[in-house]
């Protein structure tokens, strides 16, 4: 599977809009772990690894930034988020790098996998070389 973009039913009435996502139902994977990122700005790229386990789905809650996925064998996608009612799906194995962070972007990050820093690989030589394994 590659990177891609997952739009999620939005419940809206008068009170306001409402967004739900559930493991295995909305995503392709159970949700072991959430973290979100906030007050980075359009001058800081973050990410800047692939993951050997974990897969992801990236939600810019609020505001807005980019996402670069490169799955290592020549496939680069650009993504911009700035809709919470969708998502970005990336999969294991794929590098990213987020940026151009609006100063009010809440980017929501689920995870497949608990945290475990050994199965991030945050040398893209060392990725490019899995990759070619
Ligand atoms: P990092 O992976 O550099 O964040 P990003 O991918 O957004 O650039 O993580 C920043 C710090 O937070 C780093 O010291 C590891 C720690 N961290 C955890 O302890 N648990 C987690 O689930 C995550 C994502 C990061």
């Amino acid at each position: 599977m590659e990177a891609h973009i997952i739009k999620f039913a939005k419940h809206g009435d008068v009170r306001g809009a409402l967004v739900v996502v559930e493991g295995i139902k909305d995503i392709p994977f159970e949700i072991k772990r959430i973290f979100y990122i906030y007050d980075s700005d359009s001058t800081v790229v973050r990410g800047q690894h692939a993951n050997r386990k974990s897969e992801f789905l990236l939600v810019c809650v609020s505001g807005s930034c980019k996402v670069k996925t490169d799955d290592g064998r020549g496939k680069q996608d650009i993504f911009t988020l700035n809709n919470p009612n969708e998502g970005l799906y990336i999969p294991k194995l794929v590098w990213k790098d987020m940026y151009e962070f609006s100063s009010d972007c809440v980017l929501l990050c689920l995870s497949s996998e608990n945290y475990d820093a050994n199965e991030y690989i945050r040398d893209f030589q060392v990725f490019l070389n899995e990759m070619g394994e």
